[in-house]
């Protein structure tokens, strides 16, 4: 058992997806420890039940756990929108009921019921964070009187895993994705899934300056920072010597670099099993 101030922060996601919110969120506050897992073996998550996800992401929750974490961030949305509930719910309050684990879907709907002028909002995510309608729920739970547009992108993934983010194929793929919801008159955009933040120049472009782009990065990190300013017992228990560790669940040449791309820095991850 850890004592106080020796927990690192905890952040999950199915993939590598996460080191790109782990990125902005090292950047925004550098002095924490933190241990990534990315379950590159199972990945991707987008297109499995929701039971399945619940039991992976337990599995990484109960990892990242044993690492001593007491504060556990879900960078992948599809975790966040399929286990969050249920394990905020009914496993922690059971098995570890002075642990917190967050996720990223709040911060980005905080965020974009905050700046939305017209009150109509997309969502775009992976399958399983669509289907899901945990964006839909949480907005309409802020303000009920909301209107909701989500599109599943299930081809931009793959399409950044393997290094297309600057193709005419993403053009085409983004366009296509994005027309039902200009057709809607959106005025904000939420982009619900850890990769998509690798394409926001481009969707912008393809949007234009009138659609107000929510990327999860950057609003992840500002909320983790407040949320521990009004929690200190638990920022207190963070350690604070500026360490990262990474795991993942397989590991080859391609996910060394594409860790390093999400990362933005080089990065060595140990393979373990969950
Ligand atoms: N990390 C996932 C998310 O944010 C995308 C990749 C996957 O489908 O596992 O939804």
């Amino acid at each position: 058992m850890r004592g106080n101030k020796d927990c690192p922060i905890g952040v999950f996601d199915s993939g590598f997806g996460g080191l790109e919110i782990l990125k902005q969120v090292v950047k925004c506050l550098p002095q924490y420890d933190y241990v990534y897992l990315g379950d590159t073996a199972r990945t991707p998550y987008g297109s499995r039940s929701q039971e399945v996800i619940l039991k992976f992401t337990q599995q990484a929750v109960d990892f990242l756990f044993q690492q001593g974490c007491h504060l556990v961030i879900l960078a992948c949305n599809t975790a966040s929108a399929e286990a969050l509930c249920k394990i905020q719910q009914g496993y922690l309050p059971k098995y570890y009921p002075q642990r917190r684990v967050l996720g990223v879907i709040i911060p980005a709907v905080e965020k974009a019921v905050e700046v939305s002028q017209t009150g109509r909002i997309g969502v775009v995510g992976t399958e399983g964070t669509i289907t899901s309608l945990a964006f839909e729920r949480e907005i309409l739970k802020l303000n009920p009187k909301i209107k909701v547009f989500q599109k599943a992108c299930p081809l931009l993934v793959p399409i950044v895993e393997n290094g297309e983010s600057k193709s005419a194929i993403a053009n085409l793929a983004i366009k296509n994705y994005l027309k039902p919801l200009l057709l809607k008159k959106i005025d904000t955009l939420i982009l619900g899934c850890t990769h998509y933040g690798f394409l926001e120049k481009k969707i912008k472009k393809i949007v234009g300056s009138q659609i107000t782009i929510i990327s999860e990065g950057k609003v992840v990190a500002d909320k983790l920072k407040d949320y521990l300013l009004r929690h200190p017992e638990i920022e207190q228990q963070i350690k604070k010597t500026g360490q990262r560790q990474f795991f993942t669940t397989d590991l080859n040449d391609k996910f060394q670099k594409l860790g390093s791309l999400f990362f933005g820095q080089p990065i060595k991850p140990q393979k373990i099993e969950l």
